[in-house]
């Protein structure tokens, strides 16, 4: 039962607006990427990264990503074939824990399709119309903010990502495209730190807080 982690990292990180790809960039000492590898490293049997056309090494851990982040997971899954549990993490997401990863994966182990991080909602959520007119208040006791990582049954990740392009590149995470072919999929709580970067701002934060874990 080969686990594999497969790591998105091929985006361009137009948000940050950094001079390199997101996953590369020098966050608390070190390139972003690396926070993440390290952990998966710990729980998997081998990791795969998807990375920007150029930042292949030849290595057979490394692909070149896609258009989309769902293609850049579908090129890094199709690069190991021996995973029967994939277990899909962002470089964007330098917090991850080894205890998140771990419990993903023992909820697959133990019968889910999928297994995914998420965060109960903390604020008030409302749906509002186009004018933005608020239609209704939603009940967040039962919403969940959707994080990585994300463990699949492996033959069930590939089968939900043999889809058209234009159905990739709607989907916003992994678990959707699971649930879209019918596969069980539940949520681990995940803690408060595995924040994802996506701005400056977000950028200092994750600094900080690998600073003051380490
Ligand atoms: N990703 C990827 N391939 C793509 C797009 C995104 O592998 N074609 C990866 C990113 O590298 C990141 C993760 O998917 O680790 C989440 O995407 P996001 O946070 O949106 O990163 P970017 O796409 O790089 O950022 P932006 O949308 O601001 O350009
Ligand atoms: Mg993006």
């Amino acid at each position: 039962m080969a686990v594999v982690g497969i790591v998105p990292a091929a985006g361009r990180g137009e948000r940050l607006g950094s001079d390199g790809p997101k996953a590369f960039v020098a966050c608390g000492g070190r390139p972003l990427v690396e926070w993440s590898l390290d952990v998966l490293e710990s729980v998997c049997d081998r990791v795969v990264m998807a990375v920007p056309e150029g930042w292949d090494d030849g290595s057979e851990d490394r692909v070149v990503g896609g258009a989309v982040r769902s293609e850049s997971v579908r090129a890094a899954l199709a690069a190991a074939p021996e995973a029967s549990i994939a277990v899909v993490h962002d470089a964007a997401r330098p917090l991850v824990t080894r205890e998140l990863v771990e419990a993903c994966v023992a909820a697959v182990r133990s019968g889910w399709d999928g297994a995914i991080a998420a965060a109960p909602m903390t604020d008030t959520v409302k749906e509002a119309d186009p004018e933005r007119r608020v239609v209704r208040t939603l009940d967040r006791s039962v919403l969940w903010r959707i994080q990585t990582p994300q463990a699949f049954a492996a033959d069930t990740l590939r089968r939900a990502l043999d889809v058209p392009a234009d159905v990739l590149a709607a989907a916003t995470d992994d678990a959707s495209l699971v649930e879209a072919v019918g596969g069980s999929v539940r949520v681990v709580e995940a803690p408060p730190e595995n924040i994802k970067v996506t701005t400056p701002l977000d950028l200092e934060f994750a600094a900080a807080l690998l600073r003051k874990r380490s």
